[in-house]
């Protein structure tokens, strides 16, 4: 781990769109997050094979064993998704169940998970999903860290990132909310 992070944060979007409000928030996340937090963003959603629990044995797809070697590495993870037809984006779903038969340690199983929603519609129905699927996965969902963080394609840069202070400031007090749940933010840097 590089000097002086101490906690290590998975970023997961549920958008395979290019100019995604929800893969921004992430992005963004990346930009705003403290010296101390290592920031991953998971950008292989859509090379993810169909979820078929017979191939959920033995040697798995390479991007299945990636997708758990992500999770591994991290102490928590951050999803941001949008709404489908009130439900979730398939392919963000297709990841989910990806997780959910990983029986090694370091798994989704009572990790620290939260959400930012960034729908300006609420998308109730996709986070009503997205808590039920990761309780489903026995994911340790920190309530306080899932926040509400409007996006609209106007405050995205070209570059892809959030430029808007208040909008950077919520994020950042997201990551803050999830890292202080976390073991690592109390244990030593050396
Ligand atoms: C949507 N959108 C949408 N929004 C919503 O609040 N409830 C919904 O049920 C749906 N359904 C829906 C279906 C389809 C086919 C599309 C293309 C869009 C809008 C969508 O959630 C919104 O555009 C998000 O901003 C998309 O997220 P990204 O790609 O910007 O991250």
């Amino acid at each position: 781990m590089t000097e002086g992070v101490r906690c290590r944060l998975l970023l997961v979007s549920g958008s395979l769109r290019a100019a995604s409000t929800n893969t921004a928030a992430l992005r963004t996340a990346r930009e705003v997050a403290g010296p101390e937090v290592e920031t991953v963003l998971y950008e292989r959603l859509g090379h993810l094979p169909p979820f078929n629990p017979d191939d959920d044995t033995g040697t798995l797809h390479p991007e299945v064993a990636g997708l758990r070697a992500a999770i591994h590495a991290a102490d928590a993870i951050v999803f941001s998704t949008p709404e489908y037809a009130g439900a979730l984006p398939g392919s963000f779903k297709n990841l989910l169940d990806w997780t959910i038969g990983d029986d090694q340690r370091g798994s989704i199983y009572e990790k620290p998970v939260a959400w930012i929603n960034t729908s300006p519609r609420g998308a109730r129905g996709a986070h009503d999903e997205l808590r039920s699927v990761l309780g489903y996965a026995h994911a340790a969902i920190v309530d306080g860290a899932c926040a509400a963080v409007p996006v609209s394609n106007a405050i995205i840069e070209p570059d892809g990132i959030i430029a808007d202070g208040a909008t950077r400031a919520h994020i950042a007090s997201v990551l803050d909310a999830i890292v202080e749940a976390l073991p690592c933010a109390a244990s030593p840097t050396d």
